[in-house]
C-alpha cells in the first residue's frame, strides 16, 4: 500500500456500523437506504417512542426496517432492546433466540427518548447478570445525569463512578461504551487488561470537531448531539485511538437524524446526521492522522472480532475515493427535511458502491 498521503482510492468491505439509529415510518425510507448503501449489518438503537422493550416490538421494528432495503442490498439490521422496567430476566434469558443482539441502557434523562430508561445501576445489576451468563452484550450511553454534573463531565465521572464498579462486579459481561468523547475514556479503555471484555464506538463528528465548531461564531445546532463535542485534547485522544489499531475501538456512526425544525429550535434535539456519507467523514478523519490504512480494520473487523461475528460477508465493495464534493443543503426525510452533517460544506472524499 502506497504511504497514505499517497492513497487516493480504497477497495474496502462494507462496512458494520455498530451503532446506529434508523427512527421509524416514514423516516425509514431515508435512513435505510443511505446506511445500505454503505453498510452490511448494523446495530440498531431501540430509543424509539414507545421504546423498543419487547420481543415483539422489536420483530415488529425489524420488519419495518426491512421493507425499506431497496432492492439488491444486502443490509442486516442488529436488533437491540431497551433497557426499562419492562425487560426482567426472563427477558434476557430468551433474548437471544428471540433474534436479539444487545440490550441498550439509557441513564433516564442522558439523551432523546431516554425518559423510559433506568436511573439506578444497582436496579439493573440482576438484568446485568443474567446478561452475563447468556452471553448478551450491554451497550451503555455512558453519562451520568445528575444536576449538579458539569455537562462536559458527565462521561469522565461515569467512567469512574458507574462503569469502573460495574465492570469490577460483571467481569465477564461483554460491554460497549457507546459513542466515547474524552481522552479520559480512551486512557480507561487502553489500561485494561487484554481479557477484558470491554469496547468502545467513536463517531465521525467526535474525530472530525471540538467543541468550538458548534459554539464558535454563532450556535451550530446541527453538530450538537450527546454526548456534546469536547475539547480538542479530547478529539486528539479519540483520533489517536481510532487509528492506533487497538481493537478495543470501532466505528459505531450514532448516526441520529431529526427533523430539520427540531434541530432549528429553541431547545434543539441532540443528534447529527452522518447516514448519508459516514465512510466519507471517517476517511476524511484518519486521513489527517495519516492512517488510512487502519480505517478497514476500524470500519469492518474489530467490532465484528469483538461481538463474535463473521467478517468479510459480502460481495459487494465500497469504495473510498479522493474528489472533492459538496455536501447536500438537506435531504428529504418524511415529510419534513434532515440537515446532514456538514451540509454545504466540502469534503474530499466520496463513496461508491461497486
Ligand atoms: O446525540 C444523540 N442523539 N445522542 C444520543 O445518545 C441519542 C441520539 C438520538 O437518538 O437522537
Ligand atoms: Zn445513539
Amino acid at each position: 500500500m502506497p504511504a497514505n498521503q499517497q492513497i487516493t482510492e480504497l477497495t474496502l468491505p462494507l462496512f458494520d456500523d455498530f451503532h446506529l439509529h434508523l427512527r421509524s415510518g416514514n423516516a425509514l425510507t431515508r435512513t435505510v437506504s443511505d446506511a445500505s448503501f454503505w453498510a452490511r449489518r448494523a446495530i440498531v438503537m431501540p430509543n424509539l417512542q414507545p421504546p423498543v422493550d419487547s420481543f415483539d416490538l422489536a420483530d415488529n421494528y425489524r420488519a419495518e426496517i426491512i421493507k425499506n432495503i431497496p432492492a439488491e442490498r444486502n443490509f442486516e439490521p442488529l436488533m437491540t432492546l431497551y433497557l426499562s422496567e419492562n425487560i426482567t430476566t426472563d427477558t434476557v434469558k430468551q433474548a437471544k433466540e428471540r433474534g436479539i443482539f444487545a440490550i441498550k441502557w439509557y441513564p433516564k434523562g442522558a439523551t432523546t427518548n431516554s425518559e423510559q430508561g433506568i436511573s439506578s445501576v444497582q436496579a439493573c445489576y440482576p438484568i446485568f447478570a443474567e446478561m452475563e451468563k447468556q452471553e448478551l452484550p450491554l451497550l451503555i450511553h455512558g453519562e451520568v445525569t445528575d444536576v449538579d454534573i458539569d455537562i462536559f463531565d458527565r462521561e469522565a465521572v461515569f467512567i469512574d463512578r458507574v462503569l469502573i464498579p460495574l465492570r469490577r462486579e460483571f467481569p465477564n459481561l461483554k460491554i460497549t461504551m457507546e459513542h466515547i468523547t474524552t481522552a479520559r475514556a480512551v486512557e480507561y479503555l487502553c489500561s485494561l487488561p487484554e481479557t477484558e471484555k470491554t469496547a468502545a464506538t467513536i463517531t465521525p463528528q467526535h474525530l472530525l470537531f471540538n467543541r468550538n465548531q458548534l459554539l464558535v461564531g454563532g450556535i451550530k445546532p446541527h453538530f450538537y448531539c450527546l454526548p456534546i463535542l469536547k475539547c480538542e485534547t479530547d478529539r486528539k485522544a479519540l483520533l489517536q485511538a481510532a487509528t492506533s489499531g487497538n481493537p478495543r475501538f470501532f466505528l459505531g456512526t450514532d448516526s441520529a437524524p431529526h427533523a430539520q425544525n427540531k434541530k432549528e429550535n429553541s431547545c434543539g434535539c441532540a443528534g447529527c446526521y452522518s447516514g448519508l456519507n459516514a465512510p466519507a467523514l471517517y476517511a476524511q478523519a484518519f486521513e489527517e492522522a495519516g492512517a488510512l490504512d487502519k480505517l478497514k480494520n476500524f470500519a469492518c473487523k474489530f467490532g465484528a472480532d469483538f461481538y463474535g461475528i463473521e467478517t468479510e460477508n459480502s460481495d459487494k465493495r465500497l469504495k473510498i475515493i479522493r474528489k472533492e464534493n459538496t455536501i447536500p443543503a438537506n435531504l428529504d426525510y418524511g415529510e419534513d427535511k434532515v440537515i446532514p452533517l456538514l451540509a454545504e460544506n466540502k469534503i474530499h472524499w466520496q463513496i461508491e458502491r461497486i
